[in-house]
């Protein structure tokens, strides 16, 4: 993922290609006309400018009449028409993905996170993404609260994610890389932090993030990861699941996997044990509006804490 805006006129997966293709055939035509019209009146200033301004021009009715509907009906009938069935067959393309969806992706947004789930792998994560590079993905969202939209500028169109309705679409990504995505549809104080990274895999790694992805929580290891288990099942497991643990809360994001992570706070800031501190002890600082109530812990409990969370590989 680098730095800037993502734009849709880099696309880097089948959908956002289909878009750029058809975004440039739109602006050509557009422009094509806009230099045609800005020519033909320049010429006409010129025609004039030649002539005494005291001379009437002769009007020609019949080649009046011709430009009138050569130009202002046969015209845009035809170029508009063309442009309406390009814009179809776009649509259509992007309807349905070029290969069969190797397997599902649901997203569920919340204010201000996205959940993320596989359901043939039974597994949960927020966030991030992973997908398969070079495959097409099945991509179901919805929403647990208010209308967020998932927008991936690099690699498909914007799709709503809905309370109480599943939206589908497809997602693929033609090569390994990572990508940034965005909440796209206002939805309250923190909409412009509600990021999303998408990273695609080649497929042994792909295969390899799937098995790691399923498997429980590491077993705290010293101590100190030890207390910080002990720090999390009192506070934050009412709200976050880890798996192999009692921790089944159901509000925030699954932690399950956390510090494989590359990012946290719906990858607004790299996953490091400075802003998962910041992030703990005053959620509202980072992200205004965050749902998680801040967390007053003695250095001890805290560093026990981020101990612990930074060993859920
Ligand atoms: Cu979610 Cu805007």
């Amino acid at each position: 993922m680098k730095g800037g805006t993502p734009s849709v006129l880099d696309p880097k997966g089948h959908g956002a290609s289909i878009i750029a293709t058809e975004m440039w055939i739109q602006f050509a035509v557009g422009a094509a006309i806009f230099v045609l019209v800005v020519g033909l009146l320049g010429w006409i200033l010129l025609v004039r400018s030649r002539r005494d301004p005291g001379e009437r021009m002769p009007l020609d009715e019949s080649a009046a009449r011709r430009w009138v509907l050569l130009g202002g009906v046969a015209m845009p009938v035809v170029v508009l028409s063309l442009l309406v069935a390009v814009s179809a067959r776009s649509l259509a393309r992007l309807a349905s993905p070029p290969s069969r969806e190797v397997t599902t992706v649901e997203v569920i947004g919340h204010r201000w996170w996205w959940e993320v789930r596989y359901p043939d792998y039974a597994v949960t994560t927020a966030n991030e993404i992973v997908l398969p590079a070079g495959r097409s993905v099945r991509l179901r969202v919805r929403s647990a609260d208010v209308i967020h939209s998932l927008w991936i500028p690099q690699l498909q169109r914007k799709i709503d994610l809905e309370p109480g309705t599943w939206n589908t679409t497809w997602i693929r990504a033609d090569d390994a890389g990572q990508y940034r995505g965005v909440c796209a549809e206002f939805c309250g104080e923190s909409h412009a932090l509600m990021q999303l990274l998408v990273e695609a895999l080649p497929p042994d790694r792909w295969d390899a993030w799937v098995t790691h992805a399923r498997a429980p929580a590491t077993i705290p290891a010293d101590r100190s990861e030890q207390l910080g288990e002990q720090v999390f099942l009192s506070t934050c497991a009412y709200c976050h699941t880890i798996e192999g643990t009692p921790a089944h809360g159901a509000v925030g994001p699954d932690l399950t996997h956390l510090a494989s992570r590359r990012t946290i706070v719906s990858a607004l800031l790299p996953n490091t044990q400075a802003n998962l501190a910041r992030w703990i002890s005053g959620p509202q600082r980072v992200k205004p509006g965050a749902l998680m109530p801040p967390f007053r812990l003695d250095d001890g409990r805290m560093r026990a804490l981020l101990d612990f969370l930074e060993s859920l590989q």
